[in-house]
């Protein structure tokens, strides 16, 4: 009897096919094929939650003894989940390379600057008042510093137009390098280095975490503020108002909340047909005032697997103004949906946790791209926007595909 009840759930077993198919597009140990979505794995399997937000849990981090193949995730690139459309995004020749080694601080808000071939990006650290830059016109590209004049206090979003960067920024402090801080909107001109505020306050209150932003068909600017930049010390103030997503108009310098039910809104992007706003909540990771640590009141930055970690997508109303019709499109893989940008085609790239995910408009995954770093942001980038380079904790990669990005004028 026993014999046999161990024998049927071999027999179980051995009729679940491996998550793991053959590519028939593409070989090598840097693309693995998954057969549909991983949706049936054998009786035996755990995916150990780990709260941690530098380092949490993985995909591949899922054990399967009984599929060997399984293993193969792990040390692929490109984790493809529908090859006929992933093909099309990756092309015949796509390459992934791992440029430059950074602190492990968080760096963000990268931007491509097409008037001078180059990308900026920031690290989100105390009293840092630097961006990163990489100029594109060298082969292999190059990477410095730049201080802008003023300097900008640590953007976490950025989008290019008309010439100049606009940068969310994150950082407050009342006396950093003799000047003040907030939280807010600033443009840097990268021929000049020059800097000008746009965006400091909401009615004398400060702004906690000013994160993210795009910019509409009007001129509008819509950003995130959630309340993070307390919690990793980059700003001495603690939040004042609640996390929210506001729209902003350069022409009567009006702000209007558009939204307030995302608990941190995070990455914000419109679709190309600026029909439709794109926001992901990064709420799992926490922000928390930590009891345990035994100097009072000291901030930290917590994971929580079971909290808001989606990525949502919102009808813009016919007037261009507010946005309705929630609905979540897509829960991460990994961590939560940070930085969030639209291809030309509609597809959606987002970075979550140790990889960049290539969605589309209704929020299914084509493939994955894997870091062994914690992807924070994405930009599109180069002449023809076709590289995308991924920003984060302790790296920064490039992707040289065939998905395109929103060529700003
Ligand atoms: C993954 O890559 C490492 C380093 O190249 C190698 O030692 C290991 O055997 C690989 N694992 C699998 C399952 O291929
Ligand atoms: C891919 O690379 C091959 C060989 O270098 C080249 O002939 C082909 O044009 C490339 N295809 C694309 C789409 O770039
Ligand atoms: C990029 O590097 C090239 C070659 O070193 C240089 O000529 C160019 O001025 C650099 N671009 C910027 C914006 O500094
Ligand atoms: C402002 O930043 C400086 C430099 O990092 C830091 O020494 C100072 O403590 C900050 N101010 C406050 C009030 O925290
Ligand atoms: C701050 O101001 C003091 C006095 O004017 C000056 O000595 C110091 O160099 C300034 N510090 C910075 C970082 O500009
Ligand atoms: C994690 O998030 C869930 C959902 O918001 C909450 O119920 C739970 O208390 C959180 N756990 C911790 C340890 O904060
Ligand atoms: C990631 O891989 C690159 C080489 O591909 C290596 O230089 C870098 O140290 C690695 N980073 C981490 C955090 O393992």
């Amino acid at each position: 009897m026993l014999a046999l009840l161990g024998l049927s759930a071999l027999s179980f077993a051995s009729a679940v096919p491996s998550v793991v198919q053959d590519c028939t597009k593409y070989s090598g140990p840097e693309f693995v094929c998954m057969h549909r979505y991983a949706s049936l794995m054998p009786p035996v399997f755990q995916r150990v939650v780990v709260d941690s937000i530098s380092n949490s849990d993985t995909f591949p981090s899922t054990q399967i003894p009984s599929d060997p193949a399984f293993q193969d995730v792990a040390n692929a690139t490109f984790l493809i989940w529908d090859e006929e459309r992933a093909a099309e995004v990756l092309g015949p020749n796509v390459t992934y390379d791992f440029l430059f080694t950074v602190s492990a601080a968080g760096h963000e808000a990268p931007v491509y600057a097409p008037n001078t071939n180059e990308l900026y990006f920031s690290q989100l650290s105390t009293g840092y008042l630097s961006q990163y830059v990489v100029n594109l016109s060298n082969d292999p590209p190059t990477l410095s510093s730049k201080m802008a004049n003023p300097p900008i206090y640590a953007p976490a979003g950025a989008r290019y137009r008309d010439g100049l960067i606009y940068f969310a920024a994150t950082g407050g402090n009342s006396s950093l390098g003799n000047a003040t801080y907030r939280p807010g909107i600033y443009t840097l001109d990268p021929k000049t280095g020059n800097s000008a505020t746009v965006l400091n306050n909401y009615y004398g209150y400060y702004f906690n975490t000013v994160d993210d932003l795009d910019i509409d068909s009007h001129g509008r600017i819509w950003f995130t503020d959630l309340q993070f930049s307390r919690n990793i010390f980059t700003n001495t103030e603690a939040p004042q108002l609640e996390a929210a997503t506001y729209r902003y108009d350069p022409a009567t310098g009006h702000v209007g909340i558009v939204e307030d039910s995302a608990v941190a809104p995070n990455g914000i992007t419109f679709s190309p047909d600026g029909h439709t706003l794109y926001l992901t909540d990064t709420g799992a990771g926490v922000p928390d005032i930590d009891p345990t640590i035994s100097s009072p009141n000291v901030p930290v930055l917590r994971y929580n697997a079971t909290d808001k970690r989606s990525l949502y997508a919102y009808d813009v109303t016919a007037d261009g103004m507010h946005i309705q019709n929630k609905r979540a499109l897509y829960s991460a893989i990994d961590f939560a949906p940070d930085g969030l940008k639209a291809a030309q085609n509609g597809y959606l790239v987002t970075a979550t946790g140790h990889g960049v995910d290539v969605l589309d408009t209704s929020g299914t995954p084509l493939l994955r791209i894997q870091t062994n770093f914690t992807a924070v942001n994405i930009a599109f980038a180069g002449a023809k926007a076709d590289e995308l380079w991924i920003v984060g904790h302790g790296g920064v990669a490039r992707v040289k595909w065939n998905l395109q990005g929103f060529l700003p004028s």
